[in-house]
């Protein structure tokens, strides 16, 4: 295959699109991002822009000439993954990277996660189908289960509030938070080794609880029931740590 030297990547300005854009360029990429019409998100003044209509003739226009798409649209978009595989094939991208960007096929999970887990999988299987009848038309999904500083800043649950010198180790504190598909491995870690780094890297004292993953999940359907949106990220958090 020849080298892939023009990438477009759709949803670029997003919580991974930027990191992912800051490395295709840094890796010397021509790097196009795609963006909905009516989008205002930023993009940096050095890339490329198509502002487009999310169609299939519209988005096979913008992915023509491309060598790869990474489709790193947030969760809402990820529906209409299938139309731009079909216009990444038609207008004769070689490698589509699909929206996965997460646990990868396989993994167990809590049913509150299954939706979200559905639709990556019809995508995978989209994207394998087109594979399998065109030669031409390749795909690669990118599993690496959560990453940790994200997970850090993201949730303070998720153990460690660094400010206030404060840790909630979930029950023996060593599941481990990294997976999985092309299965990238930067770092893998568990709680209790990212305690020994902040012990070892800060000289106060720090307040350590314990606590139990799985009882997030029972706090989390609770509030989910009564309303409150913040249970999802219960039930995430009892997804990653749960050990069971
Ligand atoms: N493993 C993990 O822990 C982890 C963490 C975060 C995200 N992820 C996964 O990574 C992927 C990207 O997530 P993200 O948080 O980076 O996304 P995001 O920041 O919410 O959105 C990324 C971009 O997608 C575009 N977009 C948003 N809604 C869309 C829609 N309905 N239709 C089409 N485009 C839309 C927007 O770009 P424009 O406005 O420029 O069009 C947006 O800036 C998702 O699959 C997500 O589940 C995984």
């Amino acid at each position: 295959m020849e080298a892939i030297c023009k990438v477009a990547v759709v949803g670029g300005s997003g919580n991974l699109g930027q990191p992912i854009t800051a490395a295709l360029l840094k890796a010397a990429f021509q790097v196009t991002i795609i963006t909905r019409a009516k989008s205002t998100t930023a993009h940096p003044s050095e890339v490329a822009v198509v502002r487009t209509r999310y169609d299939l003739p519209n988005l096979t226009r913008a992915f023509t000439s491309q060598d790869a798409v990474v489709c790193v649209v947030g969760l809402t978009g990820v529906a209409m993954q299938n139309t731009f595989i079909d216009a990444a094939e038609a207008a004769g991208v070689r490698r589509f990277i699909i929206d996965d960007f997460g646990w990868g096929p396989g993994m167990r999970n809590l049913p509150e996660l299954d939706a979200i887990f559905a639709e990556r999988l019809d995508c995978r299987d989209y994207a394998q189908a087109k594979a399998a009848a065109n030669t031409t038309f390749t795909w690669t999904g990118i599993a690496f289960g959560s990453p940790i500083d994200r997970v850090l800043r993201w949730f303070p649950a998720m153990g460690f509030d660094v400010p206030s010198r404060k840790a909630i180790i979930h029950d023996d504190g060593t599941e481990p938070f990294t997976d999985q598909f092309v299965k990238i491995v930067p770092i893998k870690t568990c709680q209790r080794e990212l305690l020994e780094a902040f012990l070892g890297a800060f000289e106060d004292e720090w307040e350590v609880q314990k606590s139990s993953a799985g009882t997030h999940v029972g706090d989390g359907r609770e509030k989910v029931a009564g309303g409150d949106g913040s249970g999802a990220r219960d039930i995430t958090l009892a997804h990653i740590f749960d050990p069971d």
